[in-house]
Formats: C-alpha cells, structure tokens, sequence
C-alpha cells in the first residue's frame, strides 16, 4: 500500500515559551489509493526480521493497536485542555500532558486545530503507522479520538520534551547536554531509522526527521515522532517515490525538493541535519545569525571551489 497523505499548506509555528522560526510545508496533495497489485511486495523481499505493512484502514482503525476514546474522557484528562496543560504546540495544533485514568497512565495528548493547516490525512497517516510500527526509539501512541470533527491524538508522555528544547531553547532548570549525551540521542535516533528504512517492508520513509521531532524519555532516550508524512518507500527495483516536496525547510534534501522524488537518503539528509546541529549547537535555519550563517549546511559546507 502506498500511504501518501500529506499535510496541508505551511506550517504555522507556535510554542508554549517562545516562537520558533517559521516551517514550510507545501500544498496538500491528493491521497493516492494505489490500485491492488502495487500492494503486493515486489522482489520477494519477506525477511522475517522485517515488520510488515499491510496496512488496511478499516482493520487498523477498529482493531489495531491504537485505543479509542472520547473527547469526553480526553478533556477530563487535561482539566479541559487547560493552558496549565499545555506543552506546546506545532502544525498539526496543541499538544497537552494529561492523565487518563483509563490506561492510569500520564500522556500528551495533541489535539488538531480545526482551523489550522494540517489535518485529516496526517492524522490518519499517523494512526495507520504508528498502528504498525513500534521500536523502542518510535514514540508510542496509545490511541486516539476521532468524535465528531474532533481528532486526537494520544502519545505516551517523554518528560524531556523534544531535542529541539534541549538544544535551542534552554531554559534556566535544564542542564546543557553534553557530549556522550548528545551521541547517545544521534545513536538512538539513527536505530529508529534504521528499523523504518531497514526492517520495515515495505520501507517507511519518514520525511519529517529534525530536532523538534526527537522526544526524549527518561535518560535522554530517543523516540522519533510524527509520522504523518511518512510514505511507504519505492519496492523492487524502483529507487524512488515520486510525491509532492513536503517536508520542513532546512531539513529538505536538496535533491528531492528540486525533483520531487523521495528516496530513503532523504532521510538520511535530514539525519545529517540533526547530526550537525546536535554537534554545533545551531538551528538548521537562523534567521537571527549574519548573512551566510543562517542555513546551517551552507554554512558547514566548504567553498565550491575546494569541493574536488
Ligand atoms: N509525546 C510527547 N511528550 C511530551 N511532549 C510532547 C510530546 N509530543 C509533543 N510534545 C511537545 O509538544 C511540542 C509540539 O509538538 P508538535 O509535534 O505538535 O510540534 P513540532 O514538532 O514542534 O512541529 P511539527 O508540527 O512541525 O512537528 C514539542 O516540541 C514537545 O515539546
Ligand atoms: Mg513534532
């Protein structure tokens, strides 16, 4: 199956402290239901140490992994989606801590803004894949709820926030992360990539790796989040997917913005990203920086001239 929901229009940036810069995200593209044959797994590639993907919509929304629960029971969780509550907040809307006296557990529930710019496809995108795929450096979801026009989404909780928080927007009673740390999230991230590119069949290209996308669990455990633009990657002897750009600027492979054909090694650029940024301490795009220091690559990047 091939999962190409996207996101709708540009991103609107907001956190709870301090705004960050501007993301893009290109237009919506149609959902593609590709026709039944192109399911099936080219290349006889059924390695069991694969997880497979068979994802099937009605079967993963009434019986899948995911919980079901009211809008009810999700605004009891938060004190009614109280600003106390809040966490902070990105494309897809608000994302509040909770506890959900149902699973007795502590959760962050993000609630989609019905007037925002992402919506229904990236929420079910999400559902379906992380439905699917788990892996210790996956975040977790637990569940969801899809009452009326209301659509959450329900994560186990990381109580230290995202690497984007540790390394850009440091608050006074957060310690600086040192160096075996910062290697220890950059490995830790690499695994839950690797089991989408590696393990996963077909594989799952994830488009969305950056900073504010790595969660980080008790120890500074890694967990990748935010699947809702993922796409299942190119099968049997295809070396791309070909889909509208989408993506956040600054973590977008060159490559791929200008042809529109995704490959795993997207990813792998945008891992570059974060590697670069976990290693200099600077945001992937700095506005604020002098001119030829704001794109971090660009910056990092030797003269064209000493390029052989
Ligand atoms: N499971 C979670 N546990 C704890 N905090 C979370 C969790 N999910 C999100 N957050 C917090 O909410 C913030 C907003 O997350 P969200 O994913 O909505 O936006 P973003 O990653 O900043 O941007 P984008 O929409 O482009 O992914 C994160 O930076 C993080 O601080
Ligand atoms: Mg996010």
């Amino acid at each position: 199956m091939d999962c190409c929901f996207s996101c709708l229009g540009e991103k609107k940036k907001k956190k709870k402290k301090k705004k960050k810069p501007q993301m893009v995200k290109p237009p919506l593209e149609k959902p593609q239901i590709p026709p039944a044959a192109e399911k099936a797994k080219p290349g006889g590639s059924s390695s069991s140490r694969q997880e497979s993907l068979e994802p099937k919509e009605e079967m993963v929304l009434s019986n899948g992994a995911a919980q079901i629960f009211t809008f009810r029971e999700l605004a009891a969780a938060t004190n009614n989606f109280s600003a106390d509550c809040l966490l902070g907040e990105g494309g897809f809307g608000r994302v509040y801590k909770g506890y959900l006296d149902s699973v007795s557990q502590v959760v962050a529930i993000k609630q989609l803004d019905r007037n925002g710019l992402q919506g229904n496809r990236e929420f079910l995108v999400e559902v379906l894949m992380l439905s699917l795929l788990h892996h210790p450096n996956l975040v977790n979801l637990i569940g969801y709820c899809a009452d009326g026009d209301q659509r959450l989404l329900v994560y186990e909780y990381m109580p230290l926030g995202s690497l984007e928080d540790h390394l850009h927007d440091p608050s006074p009673d957060k310690t600086r992360l040192d160096w075996n740390t910062r290697m220890t999230i950059a490995a830790g991230a690499a695994k839950g990539l690797e089991h989408l590119h590696d393990k996963t069949n077909p594989p799952v290209i994830y488009r969305d790796l950056k900073c504010s996308n790595i969660l980080l669990g008790e120890g500074y455990h890694p967990k990748l989040s935010d699947f809702g633009l993922a796409k299942l990657g190119p099968v049997g002897d295809k070396t791309h997917v070909s889909t509208r750009v989408m993506g956040t600027y600054g973590y977008c492979a060159p490559e791929y913005a200008m042809t529109g054909q995704l490959t795993l090694k997207s990813d792998v650029y945008s891992y570059g990203v974060v590697l670069l940024e976990i290693i200099t301490g600077r945001r992937a795009i700095d506005v604020t920086r002098a001119a030829g220091e704001q794109n971090l690559v660009a910056w990092i990047s030797p003269p064209s001239s000493e390029v052989a």
